[in-house]
């Protein structure tokens, strides 16, 4: 399915397959992707209604077993320095909770619950790390486990356990070197480390090293961004390693923990994942013009995402309505001129008390 394009000036390639993850997969060929950003079907939690559908195993071993198959094809189909950003929630053995068809906010309805086997009723199951763990074990190297905040989490009524409000997002890569622009994704730094990064190290007195130890900056050092090293910031002329001149950005680089507020999304699907998830993944997991794959495609975010940021875009999703849905999304969002406010990409995820400060000091 190629989404109607012809309005756009877009120079974006956009295939949606309406089809099986696994089959889809076999049929791309391999290293035709530079980054997979995704979210597969929560274990036991929907009903999609469609054969062939991931998540109603009868065991959580069973549903890890068929994503891993899955994945091991999106290894295939990833360069060599690909990367996959894989977010999943956890789910608990329990009898309780919503039951088909009711409580539901579309057709789509929650599956029967029951208590899987060799689990007791109330166990937090561990899904996310059960994953992460088998993929390693598959050959992925496993690299990040990053905590989605969810700002706005959805109110629990139990009282004997606080109340969840965060999923995984697992950073995996197929080599043990990949592409990763720690830059694209940088935030700024907080107002406090500003403040000890202005200060002039050298006048302070006591803060000599001591006789014969030479051993990295000072505690007043600029950031440096991963991977690349910095020369000693405490030198005036902030001279890098191999003599080049390192310019300060006060940024720094991005934290293992963001704060984002769960996506409502009136279109019908009900388990999309926010555009503000997705955009650091592919910002820091391919280049302009690479191509972006997500194997559960949805309603298609990681598509809206990638078209915005000029990347092309591999969407699959076994349910129609939804490849129909995702296929609409991205055409819109290629056609609609970007707003504003999405060109200061991470500008909005600053937290309070954390600020800006251009070269001078000045804040800005
Ligand atoms: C959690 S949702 C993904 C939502 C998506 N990230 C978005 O923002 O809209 C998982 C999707 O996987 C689809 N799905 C389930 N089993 C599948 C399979 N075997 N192959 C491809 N897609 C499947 C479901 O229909 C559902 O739309």
């Amino acid at each position: 399915m190629k989404p109607d394009i012809s309005d756009s000036e877009a120079v974006v390639s956009v295939e949606i397959i309406n089809g099986d993850a696994l089959e889809s997969l076999r049929g791309l060929p391999g290293e035709c992707c530079d980054m997979c950003v995704t979210s597969p079907p929560y274990f036991g939690l929907r009903n999609y209604e469609t054969a062939g559908q991931i998540g109603l195993e009868k065991s959580p071993e069973e549903y890890i077993e068929k994503l891993v198959d899955i994945f091991r094809e999106v290894h295939r189909v990833l360069r060599d320095d690909g990367t996959l950003w894989v977010n999943l929630g956890d789910s608990y053995a329990t009898r309780s909770g919503p039951q088909p068809p009711m409580n539901t906010r579309n057709k789509y309805g929650h599956t029967a619950k029951t208590v899987p086997m060799g689990y007791k009723q109330k166990d937090l199951i561990g899904i996310p790390w059960m994953l992460a763990f088998a993929l390693r074990a598959d050959g992925w190297y496993l690299r990040q486990d990053i905590i989605w905040n969810k700002t706005n989490c959805m109110p629990e009524s139990v009282r004997d356990r606080c109340t969840k409000s965060h999923e995984y997002l697992f950073l995996l890569s197929k080599s043990p070197r990949y592409y990763f622009d720690a830059e694209a994704i940088s935030e700024p730094i907080a107002g406090s480390s500003t403040k000890r990064y202005m200060q002039n190290i050298e006048a302070q007195k006591g803060s000599e090293r001591q006789p014969g130890k030479s051993n990295g900056p000072m505690k007043g050092a600029l950031p440096r961004f991963g991977g690349e090293k910095y020369g000693d910031s405490g030198k005036k002329e902030f001279k890098t390693k191999d003599g080049g001149v390192y310019i300060p950005t006060l940024r720094r680089n991005k934290r293992d923990v963001w704060s984002i507020s769960t996506a409502h999304f009136d279109g019908g699907h009900f388990a999309v994942f926010p555009e503000k998830l997705a955009r650091p993944c592919i910002l820091a997991g391919s280049r302009p013009g690479g191509t972006v794959l997500d194997p559960f495609c949805g309603s298609g975010t990681a598509g809206v995402v990638a078209v915005k940021e000029g990347r092309d875009f591999i969407g699959i999703e076994i349910n129609q309505e939804y490849s129909k849905m995702s296929s609409q999304r991205i055409t819109e969002a290629l056609i609609k001129p970007r707003e504003e406010s999405e060109y200061q990409r991470m500008e909005d995820d600053v937290l309070p008390g954390q600020m800006e400060i251009d070269f001078e000091g000045v804040m800005i």
